[in-house]
């Protein structure tokens, strides 16, 4: 089969496709078919040896699928060859084929595309995860969403809403502000030419934002701290513009601010039950339509350095897929 093999820590467009040989199911894993995979920010991050992480060299990147069950491992139950699944592979989703233990591995509603599949887990479980569990947001209040045009962003606008929020999402520039509007967000701010506190304020009558979504870290963090009100709360979610932002503790003292770190892969590792949960929740919204993974372009496995570096150049509206074949 081919697949993305990183042989080195070093910059992405050093990656090549491979021919390698098909993996084999061990006990207790599905092999999937993959159709499609989702890009993630942190896959360059990760085969740039930016990452929190680093697997041992050489391995194949991706973290996530949709496909079809080519076959089960020994001891496997309820998959059989043909079952349509998303697959939180967290490595070797890059490829035509991916061997994921069962518990990672769920049935795909009817009605979903495997480029929405490919899309549906690492954004929107990152996502529920530090809206219920970390921010405890609650319906009514105030939701700022940073990078809002982006992958975990249109999760973040879509999710906020169907939590009962009310979103602004701040992003830079007219397409990606109409991507957040198309995403759910009722109040936009171009956070490129518009002061963000003084726009946030203007927007909540004067109270400033409950909670803070932050992937984009840079400059625009510290501004987006200030743009809280009286017990806001700010999640440290990444730092895709690349500076992590030191952050004047003061702005905690005042106004009784939280300042909260999101971990999704690590938290969903210790807790097994609560991701199920959060994932069964990602369902049952995708069933009543209160969320839809948007696809800004799906590129061939081939292709997947246009797909890194339109990340890079800020050109990703929504998600990015690889689809083979
Ligand atoms: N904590 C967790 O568990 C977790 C899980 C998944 C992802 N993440 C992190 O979340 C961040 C976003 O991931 P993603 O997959 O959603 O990426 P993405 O789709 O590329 O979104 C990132 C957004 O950041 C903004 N941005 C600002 N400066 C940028 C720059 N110099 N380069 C690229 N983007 C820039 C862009 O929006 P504008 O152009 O509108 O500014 C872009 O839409 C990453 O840092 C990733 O590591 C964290």
């Amino acid at each position: 089969m081919r697949a993305i093999v990183c042989r080195e820590f070093a910059p992405y467009t050093q990656l090549k496709v491979e021919e390698v040989a098909d993996p084999v199911p061990a006990e207790g894993q599905v092999l999937v078919d993959v159709k499609a995979a989702g890009v993630n920010f942190p896959d360059i991050l990760l085969v740039e040896g930016k990452y929190q992480m680093k697997p041992p060299l050489p391995f194949t990147p991706g973290g996530e699928c949709a496909g079809v069950v080519a076959a089960v491992g020994e001891g496997v139950k309820g998959f059989k060859p043909g079952d349509r699944v998303i697959a939180a592979a967290m490595l070797n989703a890059f490829a035509e084929k991916v061997a994921v233990p069962a518990g990672q591995v769920a049935p795909m509603p009817a009605k979903m595309s495997f480029e929405e599949g490919a899309a549906l887990i690492t954004t929107y479980a990152t996502t529920i995860h530090a809206l219920k569990q970390r921010a405890e947001l609650k319906a009514g209040e105030w939701l700022l969403v940073l990078g809002a045009g982006g992958g975990v962003g249109t999760a973040a606008v879509q999710i906020g809403k169907a939590m009962g929020a009310k979103v602004i999402a701040a992003a830079r520039g007219a397409d990606k502000l109409k991507t957040a509007r198309d995403a759910g967000a009722g109040e936009t701010l171009d956070y490129d030419s518009e002061d963000l506190k003084a726009r946030v304020r203007e927007i909540t009558g004067g109270q400033g934002a409950d909670v803070v979504y932050d992937p984009v870290g840079g400059a625009y963090s510290e501004a987006a701290l200030r743009a809280t009100g009286w017990g806001g709360r700010f999640l440290v979610i990444g730092f895709a513009a690349g500076d992590i932002p030191k952050i004047p503790l003061n702005l905690a003292l005042l106004n009784s601010r939280d300042i909260r770190g999101v971990f999704w892969g690590a938290w969903a590792a210790r807790n097994p039950k609560g991701n199920a949960a959060n994932m069964a929740a990602l369902f049952a919204m995708y069933e009543k339509g209160e969320i839809k993974p948007l696809i800004s372009k799906a590129y061939a496995l081939d292709d997947f350095a246009s797909a890194f570096a339109d990340m890079l150049a800020r050109k990703v509206r929504g998600k990015a897929v690889l689809v083979t074949g």
